[in-house]
């Protein structure tokens, strides 16, 4: 979900579109963000404020009779409050209290006391939106620094044709995200494991651990925000993400090394999040196994080092581990770094419950041949936006490296 920890305001003024924000108001928060929803007082008259409210789930904002809660400084709050402004639809009148600076409603105070990004989702009749005044007040707001995403040109409520539609749900969402997303791994293609892996011991058990998924999805998030095209390859987890990101569900480790090395063709980064089991059960019963006697052992066979054998295979190929340790935790990152000579580990502790495995907090190590990084515990979330930068960083480095490198050369001959 790439809104997630994103608070986001919604505002809606007195347009035949306001039904259609609705849905932008799911469709925001399905993506994680926060909505809280403002609404003038003409637009409570095309859909009802209850409507927003049991939508978003907080009260909706609204100017009751010409007057808005001064005292609970509502629109101070919300000012403060949001990440990012979005007005849909925004009708020629309440354009033209924007660019005038008007406050007479909550929503224009707001505004006014909002020191982030406002976007403007214009739906109108073509000749009201045509007109000249529209027009300048439009360019106008433009020029301050104000977003204006449409409008679509088309059919109208009105039953004319031309400019002044508000742009499709699915448009103002993707306008939406990409005021989040940065360019780090534009393009790129990233290839992440995550959760853990259940071996089978006959038709109903399995041995499996406590990894929950979060940090992987979590992960994958954030490199969907930093631009990349992400893969993410999914032992048992009732974690869920975002549509954009695809999901091929395992749940053996032979599967997961399967699935990720047929991914690995057009790989630009592959993090291994998962809890891959390290042995399975070498002769796995092909019918429930019954209590018959005091003690039962499996024989166990190590699994696939997905690991190790990406590495092997593409050791050109940028790749991230995670070690999750319960005791002597850098000392054993550090080993699994060099053995499999990979290019950075994330170190971290497990076994409470306050960090680690299912927690929604961690607090890691991140390790390469020649750096260390502490990461205090924070959620997951905030988390792995963190690890991006560091593996961006790098990346960069190595390219500058090898830049160097070069000109040391082409000097030299
Ligand atoms: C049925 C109906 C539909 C309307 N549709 C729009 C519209 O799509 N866009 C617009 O700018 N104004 C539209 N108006 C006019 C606005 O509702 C009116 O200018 C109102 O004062 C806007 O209030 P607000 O900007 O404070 O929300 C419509 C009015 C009516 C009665």
């Amino acid at each position: 979900m790439t809104l997630r920890n994103k608070q986001i305001v919604i505002a809606v003024t007195g347009g035949i579109a306001a039904y259609k924000t609705a849905q932008l108001v799911r469709e925001v928060q399905a993506e994680g963000a926060q909505v809280r929803v403002v609404m003038t007082a003409s637009a409570t008259s095309f859909v009802a404020a209850k409507t927003f409210q049991a939508l978003s789930g907080s009260p909706v904002a609204i100017t009751d009779n010409g007057l808005f809660d001064q005292a609970g400084m509502d629109h101070i709050t919300l000012a403060r409050w949001a990440d990012l402004i979005v007005i849909a639809p925004a009708s020629a009148n309440s354009i033209a209290k924007l660019i005038h600076g008007e406050a007479d409603e909550l929503l224009y105070a707001m505004c006014l006391a909002h020191e982030g990004q406002v976007a403007i989702a214009p739906a109108m009749n073509q000749q009201m939106w045509s007109n000249v005044a529209t027009q300048e007040n439009i360019n106008g707001l433009r020029n301050r620094g104000f977003l204006i995403w449409g409008p679509a040109d088309g059919a109208q409520a009105c039953g004319e044709v031309g400019p002044g539609r508000m742009l499709e749900v699915s448009e103002l969402l993707q306008l939406v995200l990409s005021r989040f997303e940065n360019t780090a791994f534009a393009g790129q293609h990233i290839v992440i494991t995550a959760g853990p892996t259940h071996e089978a011991i006959d038709p109903v058990r399995y041995i499996g651990n406590r990894s929950s998924g979060k940090m992987g999805f979590a992960l994958a998030e954030a490199a969907l925000a930093a631009g990349a095209r992400v893969t993410l390859v999914a032992g048992p987890t009732e974690q869920i993400c975002s549509p954009r990101i695809h999901v091929i569900h395992v749940e053996t480790a032979a599967e997961m090394h399967l699935a990720v090395f047929q991914q690995l063709d057009d790989c630009d980064l592959f993090i291994a999040c998962a809890a891959v089991a390290d042995y399975r059960v070498a002769n796995i019963a092909a019918e429930k196994i019954k209590k018959h006697s005091e003690h039962l052992s499996l024989e166990l066979e190590p699994t696939e080092d997905i690991l190790r054998d990406v590495k092997q295979a593409q050791p050109k190929l940028f790749c991230v581990g995670f070690a999750a340790e319960t005791e002597h935790t850098i000392e054993y990152a550090r080993d699994k770094l060099v053995r499999k000579k990979l290019d950075m580990i994330i170190a971290n502790q497990v076994g409470s419950s306050e960090q680690g495995f299912s927690s929604d907090y961690n607090a890691v190590e991140i390790l390469t041949a020649d750096s260390q990084e502490s990461i205090a515990r924070m959620r997951k979330t905030a988390l792995a936006p963190k690890i991006l930068d560091a593996i961006h960083q790098q990346l960069l480095n190595r390219k500058e490296n090898s830049n160097v490198r070069y000109l040391k050369k082409s000097h030299s001959t």
